[in-house]
């Protein structure tokens, strides 16, 4: 039997069969020549198939509207957060669910009528970007699989897809292809993986294991202009805030360390 690591005996023992890990195909077929099939567990979250289907088209009709009426509405209703949860309603903790059939449109409509929109022609406040109607529909396949991308066996053909997304950055922004890569949750992971990188080229590989306790003080340079990551960088991989040096930026410059504000920075320890 194929158990992954750390697998409760419990599952293993219900109603005597070996009834909900990963099989593999020859364990697969196995079972289907003793005649033991796949159980039928419902769970309260269940959907069935066609009350799935019949949910998600109703949703995507919904959102298609949404996307198509997004340049007339508003950027944002400006409503105060005491309108806003006046809205939901200031309940406890509701005793039973709710079907989904009326919680998923009312929940979209709060949405749709209540947000400030990104994705509008006249959003110009800010960087986040447009949702993609392409990405909606990707997150949507992604959590059918739900894949865990911890472990290739886990995931084969979601982590072969991030690893050619990866080669494929790579060869868009000439870097070599032969590097590794990940594709993480945001901009703020994203960077704490490069500072975690940098920390371990700068130390070496004993500060995973002995941690800062016994190096110098590490000093991290960066732009008045760096994003709020880089404090919590800082803090998360022990250098502490207070080991940032921040280098004045010009009123005019591009806001990164540019050449005309970085001289002042070298040779000594701010
Ligand atoms: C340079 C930089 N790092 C991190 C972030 C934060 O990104 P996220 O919210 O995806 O973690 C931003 C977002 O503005 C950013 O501009």
């Amino acid at each position: 039997l194929y158990r992954p690591e750390g697998y409760h005996q419990r599952y293993l023992e219900q109603d005597g069969l070996p009834n909900c890990y990963l099989p593999r195909g020859s364990l697969d077929d196995d079972w289907r020549n003793r005649g033991i099939g796949v159980p039928e567990r419902v769970s309260p979250l269940e959907l069935s198939p066609t009350e799935f289907r019949r949910l998600g088209h109703e949703l995507v009709d919904q959102i298609s509207d949404f996307l198509g009426s997004l340049r007339d509405r508003p950027v944002t209703t400006g409503e105060t957060p005491a309108e806003i949860r006046a809205l939901l309603g200031r309940t406890g903790l509701p005793e039973t669910g709710a079907a989904p059939a009326a919680l998923l449109p009312d929940t979209a409509r709060l949405l749709f009528d209540h947000s400030l929109f990104n994705g509008h022609p006249r959003f110009m406040g800010y960087i986040t970007s447009s949702a993609a109607p392409l990405g909606m529909l990707a997150d949507l396949l992604a959590a059918a699989v739900n894949p865990n991308v911890g472990g290739w066996e886990l995931s084969p053909m979601a982590s072969e897809i991030e690893a050619q997304t990866v080669r494929w950055v790579a060869e868009l922004v000439g870097y070599p292809t032969n590097c590794g890569g990940l594709l993480v949750s945001g901009g703020n992971t994203a960077n704490f993986v490069c500072f975690l990188t940098g920390r371990r080229a700068m130390l070496g590989e004993t500060a995973r294991t002995t941690g800062l306790g016994v190096t110098a003080p590490l000093r991290v340079y960066a732009s008045a202009g760096t994003h709020t990551w880089i404090q919590k960088a800082a803090d998360l991989f022990g250098l502490g805030t207070d080991a940032i040096r921040w280098i004045p930026v010009a009123p005019t410059c591009c806001g990164s360390a540019c050449g005309r504000t970085w001289p002042g920075a070298t040779g000594r320890s701010w």
